[in-house]
């Protein structure tokens, strides 16, 4: 056949029309799956936050094209390697295949991380994950004439969408989220913050200094590793790479001087840990190495505390506990860096040793461990610490 203008034309068209139909019109067509196990439809505010997602063009980095290779979601430790289902979506009107997978896939998000993370991440990702990729979202805040700022409805519909990545499944993560929050906001004993007031409404139970929140930590441990002991020795090499560790995932938390006060510590409650006292570091209750090695490995759940299993190795984790021991004599901050000198031995309190003894102890005499999250009750509730801005 002869090319010409008018064949090259319709020959032009052919492609592109049968382009928009195999990649718009066919998934539209065809793609109605059966809910799967964990599906369930969306609440009024749920489906609006998925408007605000597609809307900031979420889904371009998120797609929800679902992949076996994608089962192993960061901190998902409880979904015991569920692969995501077409089904898991199913009441979702058209599907939303983007086209890059710049960032995780989000199918088992929801209940992953408390609202609170959320809520810093989507201000400026760079908070809570200093080498994040994705873009900051803090124009989805209102800023008041203080300067502090409110989540927009549009924000607080978008976490309500995210944590229900994951259905039902992300209802009982979610739920067990809440109940573990009130484990610490409990033990919150000192002053609180008004920013934490203009930003989620109700009043900031305060700072989280002191025993209480301690043997709150403490008791999120399990007893195996109270006094689990540290198998990589300390020495110079441990420690300088150990700040590498925390310098390049911590700092928006625990802050550039260790002392909770990074720039995500606005949005967060309880705040990020304060390992600048050293009384805590030799003596505390949940900072021995086995229970820092813990935290870390696993994060805390009701508190923005992530888990870095997947993100740090037994290594890694084990360099930046030794370094957490050298924070409150200047290790972070010490033209010097690290050094041995500035390294703290802790040793169990007199306290924390009895506890030991005592087997299948709980360092709060057992009423904080049990805590049986129920779904039902918490949904009723909703988010205890965010109302519409
Ligand atoms: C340019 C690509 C890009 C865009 C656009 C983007 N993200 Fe991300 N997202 C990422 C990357 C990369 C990560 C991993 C690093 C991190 O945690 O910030 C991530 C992480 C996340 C996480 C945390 C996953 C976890 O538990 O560690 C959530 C939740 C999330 N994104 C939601 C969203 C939402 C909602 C939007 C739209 C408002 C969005 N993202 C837009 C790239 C993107
Ligand atoms: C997104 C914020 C965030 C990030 C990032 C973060 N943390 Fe935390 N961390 C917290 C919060 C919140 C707590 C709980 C504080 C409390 O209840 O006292 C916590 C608690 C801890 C504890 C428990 C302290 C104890 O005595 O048991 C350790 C250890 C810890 N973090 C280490 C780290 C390390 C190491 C990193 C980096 C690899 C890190 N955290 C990154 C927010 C964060």
């Amino acid at each position: 056949m002869r090319m010409t203008l008018g064949s090259t034309a319709v020959g032009a068209a052919i492609v592109v029309f049968s382009v928009i139909f195999v990649v718009v019109a066919m998934p539209a067509l065809v793609f109605h799956p059966k809910p799967s196990d964990i599906a369930e439809p969306y609440t009024p505010q749920q489906l609006h936050g998925r408007e605000v997602y597609m809307a900031n063009g979420c889904f371009y980095c998120h797609s929800q094209f679902i992949r076996p290779q994608d089962w192993n979601q960061p901190g998902v430790t409880d979904s015991n390697g569920r692969v995501a289902q077409a089904g898991d979506y199913a009441y979702q009107q058209t599907a939303l295949l983007g086209q890059h997978r710049n960032g995780p896939d989000l199918s088992e998000e929801g209940g992953v991380h408390p609202d609170d993370w959320h809520y810093a991440h989507f201000f400026n990702p760079r908070f809570v994950n200093p080498k994040s990729i994705m873009p900051q979202f803090s124009y989805l805040w209102n800023t008041n004439s203080d300067g502090t700022v409110t989540p927009t409805p549009d924000l607080v519909d978008l976490v309500a969408y995210v944590q229900n990545l994951g259905g039902k499944l992300a209802d009982e993560r979610y739920a067990e989220q809440l109940s573990q929050k009130k484990l610490f906001a409990d033990a919150i004993i000192a002053p609180s913050n008004p920013q934490i007031e203009q930003i989620y409404g109700v009043k900031d139970p305060g700072q989280q200094f002191g025993d209480t929140n301690q043997k709150a930590l403490l008791s999120v441990v399990p007893q195996k590793f109270w006094d689990l002991l540290d198998p990589v020795p300390a020495d110079d090499r441990s420690l300088i790479d150990g700040k590498t560790v925390y310098v390049t995932n911590c700092i928006g938390c625990h802050g550039v001087l260790g002392n909770a006060n990074g720039p995500a510590d606005q949005f967060l409650n309880p705040y990020a840990y304060n390992f600048t006292n050293a009384d805590n570091m030799a003596h505390g209750l949940s900072t021995s190495p086995g229970s820092l090695y813990e935290h870390i490995l696993y994060g805390i759940k009701g508190t923005a505390m992530q888990p870095f299993g997947q993100d740090l190795t037994v290594q890694n984790i084990w360099d930046v506990v030794n370094f957490l021991y050298t924070i409150p004599n200047g290790g972070l901050t010490a033209p010097g860096g690290p050094t041995m000198s500035m390294y703290i031995q802790w040793s169990p309190s007199r306290e924390l040793e009895d506890l030991l003894k005592a087997p299948q102890a709980t360092p709060s005499g057992g009423s904080t461990t049990a805590v049986t999250p129920s779904p039902a009750a918490f949904r009723e509730q909703g988010p205890p610490v965010v109302v519409r801005g």
